[in-house]
């Protein structure tokens, strides 16, 4: 498979890293500087490859959404932040029949602590004396705040219960962690997710990317992880 890589940061690096090792290509990567580049020149080069794969910045992903669909090739959507836009992509994908996957989270632990605390919140939903909170932590770099991971986790759980603000903290070099909590006055529960390396989100975009080739539609990985992992 040719992969365009649209973002080569810190993710981009490591998705061409496994890409490679998995034997795909990447003869296409798009860094900021191609922001300059005229507009119709950009499809033309994503044209080079079957899918593109974002890891970019919040403010290019509609863009990018575009110009994936011009090109013909479905985008795989990791990049974060651009929840306001949702209604707005997913229209774009469906007008022009071409296919997107979106996941604020590629890793397919993230993806299982999703459903164990849906789960645990219907289990918890029962039991009026436990009050349910979400915490998150990442290194000072991200941008932005609450993670997209800890508003998806919010979404699964208050299908049951509700919970207030969420905690972020930025600082340092922390592992992407995510909390979820249910507190009562007698004791605490904790569930724990804690990213050890970028290599687990990486994974699942590829994988994402090796699914969606020959689909067409608007896909959130959260959603069809079951197929994706067969
Ligand atoms: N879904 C997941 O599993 C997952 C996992 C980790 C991170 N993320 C998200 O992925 C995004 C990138 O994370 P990262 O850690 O790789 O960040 P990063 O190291 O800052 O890399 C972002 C890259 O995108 C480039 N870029 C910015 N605007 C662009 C544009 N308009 N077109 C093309 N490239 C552009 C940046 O270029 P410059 O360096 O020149 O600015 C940089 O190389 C963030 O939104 C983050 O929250 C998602």
């Amino acid at each position: 498979m040719r992969i365009a890589l649209i973002g080569y940061g810190r993710m981009g690096h490591a998705v061409r890293d496994l890409a490679e090792a998995r034997g795909h290509d990447v003869p296409v990567i798009v860094g900021e500087a191609h922001q300059h580049m005229a507009a119709e020149m950009f499809p033309e080069t994503l044209r080079m490859a079957d899918v593109a794969i974002d890891f970019s910045s919040a403010e290019a992903v509609c863009r990018n959404v575009e110009a994936c669909m011009l090109a013909e090739i479905p985008i795989v959507v990791g990049t974060t932040g651009w929840s306001d836009e949702m209604s707005d992509i997913t229209a774009i994908v469906q007008k022009s029949g071409g296919a997107m996957i979106f996941g604020a989270n590629f890793s397919i632990g993230v993806n299982l602590f999703y459903k164990v605390a849906e789960y645990a919140a219907e289990l918890f939903a029962r039991f009026p004396d436990y009050e349910a909170f979400i915490e998150e932590q990442h290194h000072s770099r991200k941008r932005d705040a609450p993670s997209g991971t800890a508003l998806k986790l919010k979404e699964v759980v208050e299908k049951h219960v509700t919970i207030g603000d969420i905690a972020a903290t930025r600082a340092g070099n922390i592992p992407g962690t995510h909390r979820l909590g249910f507190d009562s006055a007698a004791d605490q529960i904790l569930l724990e997710h804690t990213a050890r390396s970028r290599d687990g989100f990486a994974l699942g975009a590829i994988k994402a990317a090796e699914w969606i080739v020959a689909k067409k539609g608007f896909y959130e990985f959260a959603d069809v992880l079951d197929s994706i992992s067969k």
